[in-house]
């Protein structure tokens, strides 16, 4: 594995080669980091499954350059899915449409449906340029992080989770911290309305704006076909080795996550003190992590109260705190 904390155009067509030989890439996106690999290429993608350690029937993102390449991957693309994209891609808005024949279900999961984003990252669109100009058509990539754990946000956190795992020739890209810091909202365009699958920054009010639709909030089914179609939905997910506890007093020892305007209790180890509610969510997994680094046993995490950003970072907490 090399890791490049530079990345030039030329370190972008390398990569972009990288992937059409069927290697890994770790990049940055605006919401967490990602390991890539032609979305086009069997081999490849198995890779990605051994090296997170997950289930193999569980359907991955295909990063698109533009929307334009929409229609490459998917058919029957409804309206509100056009203006959806067209008012938040580049962003963090995972589009599930219907597939058209390039999706495979080696992507899909077997099923007849395909999730797409455009991310907003530079880096994340310089290595999708160049990936195009080497004949690919979209990088499958989902959370650069071992199954279950804590999505990484920096590229030293990618290395150390999946450095091991990852082979000579697999590549992680360096763009500094992820700004946004929570995956992207996963919205299900197959219906005759937008159905909110997963929690993120583009939000139930934006998706209601851009459409003029009624859209269907997240978590509003709790049929079984849902829980399985999202990894991110099991009850257990996004968790750090050390027990979260939600909206308890920290004792001495314990680490804590606040907003700012919490005082740190004497022998409490403070890991974060957002004041506003991108910042909670920029830095959250980084906080997580740096309690696992410090050895900690507990964290205790005082959550934010609001709709939108905050309802997502809620329920990654959810699951964080789950045993
Ligand atoms: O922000 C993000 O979305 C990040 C960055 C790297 O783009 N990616 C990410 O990927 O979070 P991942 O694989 O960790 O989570 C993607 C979720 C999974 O829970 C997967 O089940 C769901 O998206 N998904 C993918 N394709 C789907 C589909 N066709 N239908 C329903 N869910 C799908
Ligand atoms: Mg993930």
């Amino acid at each position: 594995m090399t890791l490049f904390s530079v990345c030039t155009t030329d370190t972008l067509a390398d990569a972009a080669k990288a992937l059409r030989a069927g290697s890994l890439v770790a990049f940055p996106t605006e919401t967490v980091y990602g390991l890539g690999a032609d979305a086009q290429n069997e081999k490849a993608v198995a890779r990605i499954y051994e090296v997170k350690g997950r289930p193999a029937d569980h359907p991955l993102i295909v990063h698109i350059d533009s929307m334009e390449r929409m229609d490459a991957w998917s058919s029957d693309i409804p309206e509100y899915a056009i203006k959806l994209a067209r008012d938040y891609w580049p962003g963090p808005m995972t589009l599930v449409l219907k597939r058209s024949d390039t999706a495979k279900d080696f992507i899909t999961g077997g099923q007849e449906t395909v999730g797409l984003r455009v991310p907003a990252h530079p880096l994340a669109l310089g290595l999708l340029a160049a990936f195009v100009d080497a004949g690919g058509l979209g990088i499958a990539a989902p959370s650069a992080n071992r199954f279950g754990a804590v999505s990484p946000t920096t590229a030293d956190a990618v290395q150390e989770e999946l450095e091991e795992y990852m082979a000579d020739s697999d590549l992680i890209l360096d763009g500094g911290p992820s700004l946004v810091g929570v995956e992207s909202t996963i919205i299900d365009c197959t219906g005759d309305v937008p159905k909110i699958l997963r929690l993120g920054a583009i939000t139930h009010e934006m998706i209601t704006e851009t459409t003029g639709l009624d859209v269907i909030d997240f978590g509003s089914s709790t049929s079984d076909e849902d829980q399985i179609r999202v990894s991110g939905s099991l009850e257990s997910h996004y968790s750090p080795k050390a027990k979260v506890i939600l909206d308890v007093i920290a004792e001495p020892g314990d680490g804590l996550i606040a907003p700012d305007q919490i005082p740190t209790p004497n022998g409490v180890v403070r890991l974060m003190a957002p004041s506003t509610i991108e910042q909670y969510a920029r830095d959250l997994y980084r906080a997580l992590r740096s309690a696992d680094q410090q050895g900690l046993q507990v964290v205790v995490v005082l959550q934010p109260g609001g709709d939108g950003l905050a309802a997502a970072i809620r329920d990654r907490l959810k699951r964080a705190a789950h045993e």
